[in-house]
Parts: structure tokens; C-alpha cells; sequence
């Protein structure tokens, strides 16, 4: 199927965007100059060493942290002009975000931790249930709706994290490394997860030290001390259609 927003405009666009962390001798340039854009229907992966800025590029893109020079557009709008709770909104709407650490929230079972999101949206407590145990099952954790993080094992939360930011109208899912918890089997189903996702017109980014997963991207970004080296793939919207005619 072809995402019928094919030809919009890019859900993500990151313009010579930087981000420098301390002072003097001792500062780091976690990032620095990234251009990157990516439409409705790609899929993307980030490799490269540990240190070499794959959680910063991905906190930027979610508006968890803002660049110390250039711009980072998510559907057009340039996050550094919004106020701290207008970033909150787009995040908690249009961008679905899995944290390196999972993130849960300990006192909240799974089914409340992937609803939470949605019920500050304004959703009935019942229609946001409804809709996290649909994700929880798409990720594989159905039968932990009521447990807590306390009793999972790393997999299970990771699976749960996932299923949080699938919730509602994702347009932008950011991943960071969302298989690293997961057996090869599990994590190829959940690789299934984000190509679906992207097939109906999501902008997925995943952070990955897993060659292999090239398979089901359409190109990859390779980030070393903070630079984006090189992309493999094609970069514009017209490679979707080729695939398409696979
Ligand atoms: N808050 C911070 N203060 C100072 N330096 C930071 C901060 N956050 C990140 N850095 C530095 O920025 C660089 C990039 O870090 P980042 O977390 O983006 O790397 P990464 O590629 O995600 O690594 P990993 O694979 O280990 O998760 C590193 O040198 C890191 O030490
Ligand atoms: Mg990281």
C-alpha cells in the first residue's frame, strides 16, 4: 500500500542543527550540523558508536531538548519557537517516543502506563484502555495490561515502552534502540511493528547497533563523534514507490 500522504511535506527536518553540551575545554559537541529530513513513510536507521550522538539526535527531533544552533521542524513548525508546555503537546500527539531506558512510570500498571499519554489528551478512561491493550497486544504484552514494571523482565518493559509511544495518532515515532532488550525472534517481530507503521505513513527513526535490521529500513544514518558519515539508501520520496514496485 502506498501512504496516501506520499507526497507531503516532511514530518521531521533537522537544518544544521547542533547541540554542544558544557563550556570551554571541557565541552562536548554531542551533535553538530545534521541535515536530515525524513517524509511520511520512511524508515531510518541510526547507527554508530556509543558517544557518537544517537540519543541527542533523537532528543532534539522529540523536542526533549533543543539545539544550541539550527533548527529542528517536526510537520513544519520549528520546536525552539514553541513554550516548553506547546512541545509537550506535540509530543505527547503527534510523536511516539522510546526511551533508551523504557522510562515507565513504576507506580502505574502497563495498561496505565501506555494510556497515560491519552487521557491527558482528553480520552475516556475506557476508550484509552481500549486503545492500550489493542498496543499492548500489537507488541506481544497483552497479558501484562495489569502488572507493574517492578514485575516484568527487561523484554517485557521494553515491549511495553514500545507499545506507549504506538498509541493514538503517532505521525513521528522516534525509537532508541528499542530491540536492545529483546531476543532476536521477538525483536524482528517488533521490527514488523515499525515497518507497519511506516507503511502507513509514519516517519520512523530508530536508534540500532544491529546490522541486520537494514533489511526493513529504507536507509540508514551512521553518526560518528557527532557527525552524521554517511547514509545508505536513497533520501527522497521517490524511492518509497520503488519499493512499492518490488
Ligand atoms: N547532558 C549532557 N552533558 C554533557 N555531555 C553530554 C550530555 N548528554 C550527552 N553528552 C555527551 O554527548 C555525546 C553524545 O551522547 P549520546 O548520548 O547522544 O550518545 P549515544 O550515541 O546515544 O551513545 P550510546 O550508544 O552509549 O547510547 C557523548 O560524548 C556524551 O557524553
Ligand atoms: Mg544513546
Amino acid at each position: 500500500m502506498i501512504p496516501e500522504n506520499l507526497n507531503g511535506a516532511p514530518i521531521l527536518e533537522l537544518r544544521n542543527a547542533s547541540r554542544r553540551h558544557g563550556e570551554g575545554e571541557r565541552q562536548v559537541q554531542a551533535l553538530a550540523d545534521a541535515n536530515i529530513t525524513i517524509v511520511p513513510g520512511e524508515f531510518v536507521a541510526i547507527m554508530g558508536p556509543s558517544g557518537s550522538g544517537k540519543s541527542t539526535l533523537l532528543h532534539l527531533a522529540g523536542g526533549l531538548d533543543i539545539p544550541t544552533s539550527g533548527q529542528v521542524l517536526v510537520e513544519d513548525t520549528d520546536l525552539a519557537t514553541l513554550s516548553v508546555a506547546q512541545r509537550a503537546v506535540i509530543r505527547r500527539r503527534s510523536v511516539g517516543y522510546v526511551f533508551q531506558d523504557f522510562n515507565l512510570l513504576p507506580a502505574l500498571t502497563a495498561a496505565e502506563n501506555v494510556a497515560f499519554p491519552l487521557e491527558l489528551d482528553g480520552w475516556s478512561r475506557k476508550k484509552a484502555r481500549q486503545e492500550a491493550i489493542a498496543r499492548l497486544g500489537e507488541t506481544g504484552v497483552g497479558e501484562l495490561a495489569d502488572r507493574r514494571p517492578e514485575s516484568m523482565s527487561g523484554g517485557q518493559a521494553q515491549r511495553v515502552a514500545i507499545a506507549r509511544a504506538l498509541v493514538g495518532p503517532r505521525r513521528l515515532l522516534l525509537a532508541d534502540e528499542p530491540t536492545g532488550a529483546l531476543d532476536s525472534t521477538t525483536g524482528t517481530a517488533i521490527l514488523q511493528v515499525l515497518r507497519d507503521r511506516a507503511d502507513n505513513g509514519a516517519a520512523v527513526l530508530m536508534v540500532t547497533h544491529e546490522a541486520r535490521f537494514a533489511a526493513w529500513t529504507d536507509r540508514t544514518l551512521f553518526l560518528r563523534d557527532g557527525r552524521v558519515i554517511d547514509q545508505s539508501g536513497p533520501s527522497d520520496p521517490s524511492m518509497l514507490l520503488a519499493r512499492e514496485s518490488r
